[in-house]
């Protein structure tokens, strides 16, 4: 039966091809969960930063416990998240944007972080105590990402 040892032989191609494609990278968990960190401060930031700009009604409750997580976010221990071999060069990795360079220069990075964590201190503090506290502790967070951003993350994923 020549067609059904080919269509067996195809089907386990398939198959394997498929197992090929969906492997999981060696380091796609990290990258996950480092970005899942990212997205925390994303959201956060963004909704504090809308209402800065007046986009949405200042609301005092919600600012200082969007600042509190963003606080938090920004002091989680990320050693975990940063395994040697993670960066977007390697295309067993998920597709992810951290540049080789943190690697390289590490720890010169820390700096960067260090800038999130003392304006997201500020920010923590300032954020429910009315629009113009808000508005003039936002700046120095968002200096702190695209700081960070220019010198260790790429354009592209
Ligand atoms: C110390 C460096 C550093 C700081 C500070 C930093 N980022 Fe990033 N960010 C990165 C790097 C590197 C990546 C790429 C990570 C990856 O793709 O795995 C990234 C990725 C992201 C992503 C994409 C996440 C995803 O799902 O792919 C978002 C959104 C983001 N950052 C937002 C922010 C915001 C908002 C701030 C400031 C509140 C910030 N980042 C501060 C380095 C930083």
């Amino acid at each position: 039966m020549k067609f059904q040892k080919i269509f067996a032989a195809s089907l386990i191609a398939g198959v394997m091809s498929c197992g090929v494609a969906y492997a999981e990278g060696p380091h796609d968990k990290a990258i996950k969960a480092r970005q899942a960190m990212f997205q925390l401060y994303s959201f956060s930031a963004g909704v504090l930063g809308d209402m800065a700009k007046g986009k949405i009604d200042y609301d005092a409750e919600l600012a200082k416990e969007l600042a509190g997580n963003l606080n938090a976010a920004a002091n989680l221990g990320q050693s975990a998240f940063w395994p040697a071999g993670s960066d977007n060069s390697n295309p067993d990795n998920l597709k992810n944007r951290a540049l080789p360079k943190i690697w390289e220069t590490f720890p010169a990075i820390g700096e960067n972080a260090q800038e999130l964590k003392d304006a997201a201190a500020v920010l923590a503090a300032e954020a429910g105590n009315g629009l113009d506290a808000l508005r003039s502790s936002m700046g120095a967070v968002g200096k702190s990402c695209k700081g960070c951003h220019d010198e260790y993350r790429a354009k592209k994923r």
